[in-house]
């Protein structure tokens, strides 16, 4: 079955032959009295509606296991909570934000350390110590848009017996596996593109290790961070679009960007491969388009804000992957945890705006951004 196919298809309901899966709103389930089992005991744990869920997503990824959270947060911080004190993580230094807090605020009290590096691409084994348990990739990074090479770091880490966790939040199991190319882990905001339409907060952990799988299932038990019945179902709804939207946002992001690289308006323009042949190539060998995302800076004397307030359609927002345009200013709003400096070694300016493409048309949103291009420039 091809990706559409599994988005719509993934589930039967053999009992009632409905074509939407229904929702098991219970918290509790009744137990056989003479065995103490039943499928369900609780709705913590599992419950038939999240379990449905979680089906589709491992049917999207190709995977053994899936795990619903209640943020990509959760998400993240499960996959970060199988470390102990003494171990050490590398990160890229342009991690989302949100990560980077959790890694700099969280994981010290627990005596596990995030190091962080330029670019994961100039990792070698020197940067590893008997210490190093894991490397945490994003690629493309949010918002420079830079690709790492996630097949050379997986045999970099899996060398030093270091797990590989990536965030593909920007790319989903549409455009991108890593567990394919032997990733241990992915980690994705479902809240992003998978949900699709600004009104859900859910996360994703998917693996193909039975034992990382079991650490999951624990911590879904143990801390609860689970995403909600009602949640699944409207996950598991959004879900049958998922690649059909990502065509039209990814259509529509290519233009734009065709549009903004000749645009005298724009100083700089970032969107996977932009920074190098060399990255284009490797965006080219480990997925299949460049997603909705870019990154740009207006010229020189274009007043900011006046071009964020004349905009019509992209709310000046953060989050991405919506039906609907985002823009964003990252320095000040998705990455505003970082420290100046640690935003300098990542290549974020305080001018760069990120802009996540959605799904209007085309013309609307090449005609919004020249009409603000227009109100921005000195009178
Ligand atoms: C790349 C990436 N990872 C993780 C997250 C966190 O997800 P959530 O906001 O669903 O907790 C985000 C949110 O912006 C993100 O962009």
């Amino acid at each position: 079955m091809q990706i559409q196919t599994s988005a719509i298809h993934a589930l039967r309901d053999l009992e009632h032959r409905a074509v939407v899966p229904p929702v098991h709103l219970a918290s509790t389930f009744a137990l056989d009295p003479a065995t103490d089992g039943g499928d369900f005991a609780y709705q913590r744990p599992s419950n038939p509606t999240r379990a449905q869920l979680e089906t589709v997503l491992a049917t999207l990824e190709g995977s053994a296991h899936a795990f619903a959270y209640a943020s990509g947060m959760a998400a993240t911080a499960a996959a970060l909570s199988t470390f102990t004190a003494g171990d050490e993580i590398l990160l890229p230094a342009s991690v989302y934000g949100g990560t980077y807090r959790f890694v700099d605020r969280v994981l010290p009290g627990r005596g596990v350390t995030g190091r962080y590096v330029d670019h994961l691409d100039d990792l070698t084994d020197a940067d590893f110590t008997p210490a190093t348990r894991a490397v945490f990739v994003e690629t493309p990074a949010n918002p420079t848009l830079r690709i790492t090479d996630l097949r050379r770091v997986i045999e970099l880490a899996h060398r030093h017996d270091a797990l590989v966790i990536v965030d593909n939040t920007f790319m989903t199991p549409v455009l991108q596996k890593p567990l394919e190319l032997g990733a241990d882990v992915v980690v994705q905001s479902a809240t992003k593109y998978l949900a699709g339409h600004s009104d859900l907060l859910a996360g994703v952990v998917t693996t193909n290790d039975d034992r990382l799988a079991e650490a999951y299932r624990l911590s879904q038990q143990a801390e609860g961070g689970v995403l909600a019945p009602q949640d699944s179902f409207r996950l598991i709804q959004s879900l049958k679009t998922l690649p059909l939207r990502l065509e039209r946002q990814q259509a529509n992001a290519q233009a734009i960007t065709e549009h903004l690289r000749e645009h005298e308006d724009i100083a700089a323009v970032w969107f996977p491969g932009s920074h190098s042949e060399h990255e284009a190539r490797l965006h080219a060998s480990q997925a299949n388009g460049p997603g909705a995302v870019l990154s740009f800076e207006l010229a020189e004397g274009l007043d900011r804000v006046a071009f964020l307030e004349a905009l019509r359609f992209p709310a000046y927002a953060v989050s991405l992957g919506g039906v609907e345009s985002l823009i964003c200013r990252p320095a000040t709003m998705t990455h505003e945890a970082m420290t100046p400096q640690a935003r300098a070694a990542a290549g974020i300016s305080d001018e760069m705006l990120r802009l996540s493409v959605g799904i209007e048309d085309l013309q609307d949103l090449l005609g919004d951004l020249d009409q603000g291009f227009a109100a921005a420039r000195p009178r």
